[in-house]
């Protein structure tokens, strides 16, 4: 099994990031590397290029994603950890995937829609054809499984498209080159609302720092965040259906449930008929219990700019060894001369 994936790389990391990727690429390592798996993990700074961009934030926030990774538990003795920008070979792919994507494949995929919006003729190429180069990502390393988000399915649906069409155009019926990549979509693929209002994604750009935690907060600040959270003034109900159309309890009951790795339906048997003045504290300690280690790691780390760029280059190392024969075999089945 090889396993493959990328983040785009954010500063201010925060627990929506924790709970909605990281913590499962750290499970996927312990488990798969123990089985003899390989885990490749790499920060998307490629991608990041396709949407307007500050060069001088790009590199800090590529360097802070290291040090949350590896302060959650990505141990890059264990797992393959780089940036896309010191492996060239992924550029390269997309480049060859070029000549096997179709402009109508592209023009289907839902987020190329959304983020380019009404303005397509304003959008960069590179959003347009992010897609193949996520494409490129995945099979450079000839992977068996991709863990991504809901979201992400779409792209490797067309990573899957674009390997079968390559490996049929381009290849010996029983040599195909390279390998249909499967989607792992996490089943609780926690989707962490603000604490500000429950229908809304915990966002880094929301204006209020009190709508998240962030892996660097404090103790204090976990809990005055708690304590602030936006509620109801209903007690918890006795089952999940009692929060339908109680976005704010949901959220919290939500991440109660993720952090300490429980179902939402035990942590209301625990709850049932308590109001929030009970359950925020209990939520406040469970995150603080959880985080503090990890935030404390991770506040040390990201100021050794050092160990990070050494973490990186280590992986990168790995990653071009890993790609160097399926490029290779990519320009050869295309009949490229390369000498
Ligand atoms: N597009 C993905 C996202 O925004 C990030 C990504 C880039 C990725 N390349 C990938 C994910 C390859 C999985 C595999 O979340």
């Amino acid at each position: 099994m090889r396993i493959v994936s990328g983040i785009q790389p954010t500063g201010n990391l925060h627990l929506g990031n924790y709970l909605g990727a990281i913590r499962n690429w750290v499970r996927m390592q312990d488990e798969y590397s123990a089985k003899g798996g390989q885990c490749l993990y790499f920060l998307a700074d490629l991608h990041a290029i396709s949407m307007p961009h500050t060069p001088s934030e790009l590199g800090a926030a590529t360097r802070e994603m290291v040090a949350a990774l590896v302060s959650c538990g990505i141990d890059p003795d264990k797992s393959i950890l780089f940036n896309q920008a010191q492996v060239p070979a992924h550029a390269e792919l997309q480049w060859l995937l070029n000549g096997t994507a179709r402009m109508g494949w592209l023009n289907r995929m839902t987020q190329w829609k959304d983020k380019a919006g009404k303005n397509r003729e304003g959008a960069s190429v590179a959003l347009f054809t992010y897609p193949v180069l996520q494409a490129a990502d995945v099979l450079l390393y000839q992977a068996t499984h991709v863990p991504v988000g809901e979201d992400q399915k779409q792209h490797l649906e067309l990573a899957r498209d674009i390997a079968q069409k390559f490996n049929n155009d381009f290849c010996a019926e029983d040599a195909p080159l390279f390998t249909l990549p499967e989607p792992i979509i996490p089943p609780e693929a926690a989707r962490i609302m603000s604490l500000r209002d429950g229908s809304a994604k915990m966002s880094k750009s929301d204006p209020s720092d009190m709508s998240r935690i962030n892996l660097t907060d404090d103790a204090d600040a976990i809990m005055q965040k708690v304590k602030k959270a936006k509620t109801d003034p209903e007690p918890l109900p006795a089952t999940v259906e009692g929060l339908a159309g109680r976005p704010e309890a949901n959220n919290l009951v939500g991440i109660y449930a993720a952090m300490a790795g429980v179902t939402p339906a035990s942590v209301l048997t625990d709850f049932e008929g308590k109001g929030f003045g009970q359950f925020k504290p209990a939520l406040g300690e469970l995150l603080v219990e959880k985080l503090s280690p990890m935030a404390a790691r991770y506040r040390e780390l990201r100021q050794d700019r050092e160990s990070l760029d050494a973490i990186l280059a280590k992986g990168a190392f790995k990653a071009r060894d890993l790609a160097a024969p399926t490029l290779a075999r990519t320009y050869e089945a295309l009949g490229l001369v390369r000498g």
